[in-house]
């Protein structure tokens, strides 16, 4: 089924290669296309592809979209952004809500943006953002007691948000950051409708969704707007986030409403996925408890269980960041995103159209058993004698691959692991009762409405 290396579109897409059409997959039904299935199940839907074909046409009502299958074909794919930009239906609609930051912008202005914002993730900057992650990990670590039951998203978030803000902008966001955790869930909930929604006209009616949804998005414009007026009136240079992209502002760099997206893109960013991550490393504990065990001993030898572990203990928590990468195989927090094909193109033994919206989805490569065998099964002990790293064969895509890859991984990467260590060296969690939590496919993937209890070890 793998596409045929070293033939067809290997190197440069070019459509001049020839190349047939995708298969269509099965099921659906006119005008609609697959809408059904992927709004019943889209998980399971996306699963069924791969034995269809490597690259396969879907109907998303009228339009169609092509979901690459093999891995070979997704780095391709992902590594030529020049051909296949960001757009279709997931950028074109993420883009009301985060605006035209590095995530969502196009190719041509995609390398400027990046090396601007680079220098906030060079690694020699981890060391001072991890003591942060420690102490906000202890301080929502800190605030539970014996036999509570935890919302455990709320807590998630709460560390997620603080520790961004805290290294990533210092004190002058903080209130771009309430605002960001009180409205997040009408921006997401407006985000997920427009997703789902193929009548675009719809989202113009004075319906209350839609005016809760351009509220909490003038909101958030405010709350970062006198972010960064107070920022400038500061004039400190902090060497965070918001101070590399004032220094861009000017004429060549980045003007006030560029400054806004890049702002709301990077809290947006790093607090939904490292919460929807952590939430699910901490439900999978709570059903392991074997591997939780192990966790807790892992930290306990690694700090002496007296004092939190620190970055310098990384290198040591070796189990802990298999937890994680397993987490991730099998619940990636971005579980589908989109291209849009600039020009027409050749992808492996297939010509897409220029226009075409590509979809890519980790979690379909993650769940493929020709890759990990018994998919299904959470097993972090795959990655003993694996790679951790995010793999450059297109196997392994947590935070993406090629040029648009996500420039917070390692950041994240940091965070989760010591928060993770922290808790387990701490607490003890407990499912409330032992029917497995159901995935919620929507922007991101998440375990919905996730409560557990913890029990202190000391
Ligand atoms: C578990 C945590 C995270 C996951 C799973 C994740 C996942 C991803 C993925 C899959 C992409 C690529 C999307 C694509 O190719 O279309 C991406 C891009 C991005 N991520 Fe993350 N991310 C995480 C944490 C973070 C953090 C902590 C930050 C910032 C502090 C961040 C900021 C970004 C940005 C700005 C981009 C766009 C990069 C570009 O296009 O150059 N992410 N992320």
């Amino acid at each position: 089924m793998f596409g045929k290396r070293g033939e067809g579109g290997r190197g440069p897409a070019n459509f001049d290669q020839g190349g047939g059409a995708p298969p269509r997959a099965a099921g659906g039904v006119p005008v609609f296309g697959h809408v059904g299935e992927l709004r019943r199940d889209p998980l399971g839907f996306l699963r069924s592809l791969p034995a269809q074909g490597d690259v396969v046409e879907v109907g998303l009502g009228p339009v169609k979209a092509f979901v690459v299958c093999e891995p070979g074909l997704v780095r391709e794919l992902l590594l030529d952004d020049r051909t296949f930009d960001k757009g279709g239906r997931f950028y074109e609609k993420g883009r009301q809500v985060v605006g035209d930051g590095l995530a969502t912008c196009t190719h041509d202005r995609h390398r400027r943006q990046r090396r601007l914002l680079q220098p906030v993730f060079h690694p020699g900057r981890l060391p001072g953002y991890a003591r942060v992650m420690t102490e906000q990990a202890q301080v929502v670590a800190g605030s539970w007691s014996d036999g509570l039951v935890i919302d455990v998203d709320a807590q998630m978030r709460k560390l997620a948000t603080a520790t961004v803000v805290r290294t990533l902008f210092t004190p002058h966001a903080g209130v771009a950051a309430e605002t960001l955790t009180a409205v997040t869930h009408d921006l997401l909930r407006g985000l997920d409708w427009r997703l789902r929604n193929p009548v675009r006209a719809l989202e113009r009616l004075p319906t209350p969704a839609n005016r809760r949804f351009r509220r909490a998005k003038e909101q958030m414009r405010k709350a970062v707007e006198q972010a960064v007026a107070a920022y400038r009136r500061l004039g400190a240079d902090e060497g965070d986030a918001l101070w590399v992209l004032l220094q861009g502002s000017g004429d060549e760099g980045l003007d006030a409403g560029e400054i806004h997206d890049q702002v709301l893109t990077l809290l947006i960013g790093a607090t939904e996925t490292t919460t929807d991550t952590l939430a699910w490393a901490l439900y999978l504990l709570a059903r392991h408890p074997g591997l939780q065990q192990r966790l807790h001993e892992e930290c306990v030898a690694v700090t002496g269980g007296e004092r939190p572990p620190w970055f310098e203990d990384l290198p040591q928590l070796g189990f802990a960041e298999q937890f994680l990468t397993e987490t991730q195989r099998l619940h990636p927090a971005v579980w589908v995103v989109t291209r849009r094909a600039r020009r027409s193109a050749i992808l492996g033994p297939y010509a897409l159209p220029q226009g075409a919206t590509i979809i890519f989805s980790p979690y379909l490569v993650h769940t493929r058993a020709d890759l990990y065998p018994r998919p299904e099964v959470f097993d972090p002990g795959r990655w003993a004698d694996r790679p951790v790293r995010p793999s450059v064969d297109g196997t392994y895509l947590p935070f993406g691959a090629g040029p648009r890859k996500c420039i917070g991984d390692r950041f994240a990467m940091t965070e989760m692991t010591l928060a993770l260590a922290q808790i387990a060296q701490q607490w003890t969690l407990e499912p409330l009762d032992q029917a497995p939590v159901q995935p919620r496919a929507r922007v991101a993937l998440t375990p919905h409405g996730l409560r557990l209890r913890v029990r202190s070890r000391t």
